[in-house]
């Protein structure tokens, strides 16, 4: 088996952006993408690893002072910026294919780099197995992003609960268990809200303290349940992972292990939200389909039927589109990273639907770029009206964070023209090869630099509000 020595990607994560070495990401990826609306999608789309799952499996391996092996981990920009966090803390990380191995014997540092943490918010998910092994963490706090302002105070509290001194300075978040014996102590934690980041956090953290712990309001969301099944298979001893109380009795060590991470349930139903709108039928595979229970309801209602095809692989039947009202919620009702592809698809809905964002404050940046497409939304606080439309036009629109970007690829498939999409920088951290999979399954979309005619048309044609959104720099 060819080896790279600390190389994190090594294979291109799309046709312009190559991570080859390890220090070195693209400072912003130039390229746009062009789509051209109308053509119908027919196929099967190979579902990729979890990019949730992934980035907290592997925060979860550092608390093991020995090898693991991961698989099914999709190439991604977040996954390669997670990568770096753990070579800045002394673990050495060799990707092949989709197998990442990581070895955290000589887990050195307790500080994740600053200019690191401030691009990927789950990185700050290491405090918890870093306070763990070495009985002190120091990790900048991941500040505000463009969905909400989206605190750490729950891990705070939590680790606090669990016998940390934990102090924030200078932006810096200090913790240390204190005394000689510095191992985090079991505790009982109730969460004021299910985070799912506090859970992880928490629960890695609880893996090698003394005595038990129980969180209370857990999050039960599945990547929650991968990180438990893949502590458990190094040794840790948790139950109830998935429902809203997790226990956690602490063990002394852990041990090596291998292990495979779940299918991705918000890229597949991005595939099939893509089939939806384009009354196209396609197949996915391999997918949990108990994963996908919200959004295969929420589906069904808007006319588009899911059918279990085998026990891993869905099949969409479109159907005539119709209106729906939705509320994002903690799993299992319907999650926040679909709402933005199902607002695309309701546009294109008979009728009027509401959409209500519970979980983030900030997340409808896209429906000004929806309505430069021709949709018809208005938004009132966290609740989005959808008066669907005959017709989308394909437009120069700008991706505001991940999955906007996914909504306006869905609604550009759907629309008349051509539609221009900048800011792929987002795309690229949560879709594998978006556009490769999609051409295969018959789109017509291709990604070039914005030197050409459709970035220089798209760059002028922008109005205020969508310049003014900055790219956040902290992402989901
Ligand atoms: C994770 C997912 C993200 C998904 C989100 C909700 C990863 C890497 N990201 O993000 O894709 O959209 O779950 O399903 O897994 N909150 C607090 N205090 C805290 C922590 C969170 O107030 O200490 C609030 C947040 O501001 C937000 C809400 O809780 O409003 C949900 O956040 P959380 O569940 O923690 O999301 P993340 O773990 O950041």
């Amino acid at each position: 088996m060819q080896r790279n020595s600390l190389i994190l990607e090594d294979r291109p994560i799309n046709h312009s952006l190559s991570l080859t070495d390890s220090h070195s990401l693209p400072e912003e990826d130039k390229s746009v993408l062009q789509i051209w609306g109308g053509n119908p999608l027919h196929g099967h789309v190979k579902i990729s690893g979890a990019k949730n799952s992934a980035l907290a499996i592997m925060a979860g391996a550092i608390l093991c002072p020995d090898d693991c092996r991961l698989r099914n981990v999709p190439s991604l920009v977040d996954v390669a910026r997670m990568s770096q966090i753990l070579a800045a803390l002394g673990l050495k990380i060799e990707r092949n294919g989709d197998t990442l191995d990581i070895d955290a014997r000589h887990l050195q540092q307790s500080q994740a780099p600053y200019e690191l943490v401030s691009q990927l918010r789950a990185s700050f998910f290491v405090i918890g197995p870093v306070l763990a092994r070495l009985g002190a963490a120091r990790v900048p706090l991941p500040g505000g992003c463009a969905i909400g302002a989206r605190p750490v105070d729950l891990h705070v509290r939590g680790l606090q609960a669990m016998g940390a001194e934990v102090h924030i300075d200078h932006g810096m978040v200090h913790a240390y268990v204190p005394g000689r014996n510095p191992k985090l102590k079991g505790a009982k934690i109730y969460l004021d809200y299910p985070s799912v980041g506090a859970t992880e956090t928490l629960m890695m953290a609880a893996t090698l303290a003394e005595g038990e712990t129980t969180l209370e309001n857990a999050a039960q969301e599945p990547e929650v349940v991968d990180l438990a099944n893949f502590c458990r298979a190094m040794g840790a001893r948790i139950r109830g992972a998935g429902t809203n109380t997790i226990v956690i009795s602490g063990v002394p060590n852990l041990h090596s292990v291998d292990y495979p991470i779940i299918p991705d349930r918000i890229e597949a139903g991005t595939f099939l939200v893509a089939g939806a709108i384009t009354h196209s039928e396609i197949t996915i595979s391999p997918v949990v389909p108990d994963h996908l229970t919200a959004v295969i309801a929420k589906l069904q209602d808007i006319g588009a039927k899911v059918i279990a095809e085998e026990p891993n692989c869905l099949r969409l039947v479109p159907g005539r589109l119709r209106a729906t009202d939705i509320e994002t919620l903690p799993y299992p009702g319907f999650p926040t990273d679909m709402q933005a592809p199902f607002m695309a698809l309701l546009t294109k809905s008979e009728g009027d639907s509401v959409i209500t964002e519970t979980v983030f404050e900030n997340r409808l940046g896209h429906v000004a770029e929806l309505n430069r497409m021709g949709a018809d939304i208005r938004v009132k606080g966290k609740h989005a009206l959808i008066r669907g439309v005959s017709m989308l036009s394909g437009a120069p629109v700008v991706a505001t964070d991940l999955r906007a970007s996914a909504a306006l690829v869905i609604a550009a498939l759907a629309a008349d023209g051509k539609t221009t999409i900048q800011r792929l920088h987002h795309l690229d951290r949560g879709y594998y090869d978006l556009e490769g999979k999609l051409r295969q399954l018959g789109a017509k979309i291709e990604r070039v630099q914005d030197k050409t005619d459709a970035g220089v048309e798209a760059d002028q044609t922008l109005t205020a509000p969508s310049q003014i959104l900055t790219p956040p720099q902290m992402q989901s």
